[in-house]
């Protein structure tokens, strides 16, 4: 199961690709979690300060596989870089690529050649569930990892402005091969939010997630997004059950 998580700033992202991240590891199942958002918070949603070398930082080993001095070498060897350079949070793999991912897929900079080989590896080449915070902008994955990705889930709430993200988004994706693309509610207040995403969304999203008091007070505290809640864990676990289910 490869999951890309992507949508409009703020949509809650990070916050999910934890909770799903952390839910997988309690069904038994190996997850590697990759934050590939620049803003880097996928970490604090797990807990835990970044302690991962973000990939990006890795020059001496890019310029040696990826080469350097202007010549770049497409297809790097990654396939041993999982295995060394992640962080273990309750039971999820973290990577954090510190993203670059300057110019699109167009750029061809050892970094970008790098990265997206190691997503490439693991969205082709790894057996672990494998789940992506992204951004919106998703040209950067190219035509073969995104064959990879199995499903790409965009968030979205109760507001214009993240659905527009959410088609734009979903146009780019046909363009790179995408084949299945999902919606989950987040932030849902209440039965008025619900209907008015079921009208915009003319499609059965995945879940809704509620808006959450526990998961507003562990961000402003730096705190672990736990599925303490009832509720919340519920939707995480049909979530899930749905993936699993459409991907099976
Ligand atoms: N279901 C929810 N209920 C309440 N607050 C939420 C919920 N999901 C996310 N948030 C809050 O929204 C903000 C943005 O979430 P985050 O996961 O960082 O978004 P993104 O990664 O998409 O930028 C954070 O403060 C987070 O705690
Ligand atoms: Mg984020």
């Amino acid at each position: 199961m490869k999951v890309a998580i992507v949508g409009k700033g703020g949509v809650g992202k990070s916050t999910i690709s934890a909770l799903l991240g952390t839910y997988g590891v309690e069904r038994g199942r190996e997850v590697i979690a990759i934050d590939a958002d620049p803003d880097m918070n996928l970490s604090s949603c797990l807990g835990v300060k970044n302690t991962a070398t973000p990939l990006i930082e890795l020059e001496d080993l890019i310029a040696e596989r990826a080469g350097g001095g202007g010549l770049v070498k497409l297809n790097p060897k990654v396939s041993d870089i999982p295995d060394k350079f992640y962080q273990k949070v309750n039971g999820v793999k973290l990577m954090v690529f510190g993203t670059v991912w300057s110019g699109g897929s167009g750029c061809t900079c050892p970094e970008n050649a790098f990265l997206r080989e190691v997503l490439n590896h693991l969205m082709l080449e790894r057996d672990e569930v494998v789940v992506v915070d992204m951004e919106a902008g998703i040209e950067h994955l190219g035509r073969g990892t995104g064959e990879g990705v199995d499903a790409l889930v965009t968030v979205v709430e109760p507001d214009r402005r993240s659905l527009e993200t959410k088609w734009r988004i979903e146009e780019l994706a046909e363009d790179i091969g995408l084949a299945k693309a999902y919606t989950v509610c987040n932030k849902v207040r209440g039965v008025e939010d619900r209907e008015f995403l079921l009208e915009a969304l003319q499609e059965e999203p995945l879940g809704f997630i509620p808006y959450n008091e526990e998961i507003r007070t562990s961000s402003r505290r730096g705190e672990k997004v736990s599925p303490d809640d009832g509720q919340l864990r519920k939707s995480i676990k049909e979530i899930w059950a749905g993936l699993v289910n459409e991907l099976s």
